[in-house]
């Protein structure tokens, strides 16, 4: 169903689609605990390109190629490839496609992974494309969800942060609305969720009230996804001065919040989690960021048609 597919956005997804990769996340899963052989992709290459700083993406990706049995080649930060000397993306890509199997990519600019998926021949991977999409970390935020859970759908959850500038949110809304979940976008009046999205996700259906007051959304909510404020991404730092901690979840928040309230998080944090929640039993993020790499050697099978 995926195969020689590219991953560009989560709008791309049909039900039976998403279905499919949570249970091979869920069989790559099980395979890597019982420490059983996985040699689904043993004999291809894939390429790695990351134009932006990750530790999660990049790295779990990376794993995933590896533990599918697949090689691979990688290039963590512009300054170590020709981009540095001004090639373009488009040359890039041509030259890579003809390397591998398949290729995952972040770079800083919207569309940038439909660019590249538009010129190679092989499968393209949006590992983040500015603060446009992030497709794969969408995917295992639903995983997560479903594991902590035990349903994807029927909850309130509240975005809570930088819902402007990040990806995640803008990728994960689609899948909430989906799969029936009421959303709560929580942000300061500069880091609202962009129209265009809160729109669209409302001509779909989807049920959706906007605040400020974090209190209070996460009293009404079983699920809160905390983003940080995207500095990267101001054209003004002072402005990025303005809203940086403006949102802190703590033990105090936490206290107020709907009793089993599941937190989730990207990562990487700033200051938007305190550490005082860290050993809260509802606090999943660092469970999120693990089941990255299954939902990863999910997608990296799947469209290289080796499941
Ligand atoms: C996120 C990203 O890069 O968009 N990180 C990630 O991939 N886990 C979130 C962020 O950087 O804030």
């Amino acid at each position: 169903m995926l195969k020689g597919k590219d991953i560009l956005s989560t709008y791309q997804f049909n039900m039976q689609e998403l279905d499919l990769i949570l249970n091979t996340a869920a069989y790559f899963e099980r395979k890597v605990k019982n420490s059983e052989k996985i040699d689904n992709c043993e004999g291809m290459v894939f390429a790695s390109l990351f134009f932006e700083p990750s530790t999660r993406t990049r790295l779990s990706f990376e794993t995933a190629m590896n533990r599918v049995g697949a090689k691979l080649i990688s290039m963590a930060g512009s300054e170590s490839s020709s981009a540095a000397k001004g090639e373009t993306l488009e040359d890039t890509i041509k030259t890579v496609d003809g390397y591998v199997d398949a290729i995952v990519m972040r770079h800083p600019m919207i569309g940038s992974a439909q660019i590249a998926a538009d010129i190679a021949n092989h499968p393209v991977i949006n590992g983040g494309d500015g603060a446009g999409q992030h497709p794969t970390q969408a995917l295992l935020d639903i995983y997560t969800i479903c594991k902590e859970k035990g349903d994807i759908g029927g909850h309130t959850v509240t975005f809570l942060g930088d819902l402007k500038f990040g990806r995640t949110v803008h990728s994960l809304g689609y899948f909430m609305q989906m799969y029936g979940n009421k959303m709560i976008f929580c942000s300061p009046n500069a880091l609202k969720m962009p129209e265009k999205i809160t729109n669209d996700l409302r001509a779909r259906g989807a049920d959706i009230i906007e605040t400020d007051d974090a209190a209070w959304a996460l009293a009404q909510s079983d699920i809160v996804y905390v983003t940080r404020v995207q500095r990267e991404r101001f054209a003004d730092p002072a402005e990025y001065e303005k809203c940086k901690g403006v949102y802190i979840v703590n033990k105090e928040l936490i206290a107020k919040a709907k009793q089993d309230i599941t937190v989730l998080h990207p990562l990487p944090r700033v200051d938007e989690i305190a550490t005082d929640i860290d050993d809260y039993e509802g606090s999943a993020y660092f469970r999120q960021a693990h089941n990255g790499l299954y939902v990863r050697m999910a997608l990296l099978a799947l469209v290289t048609g080796r499941v």
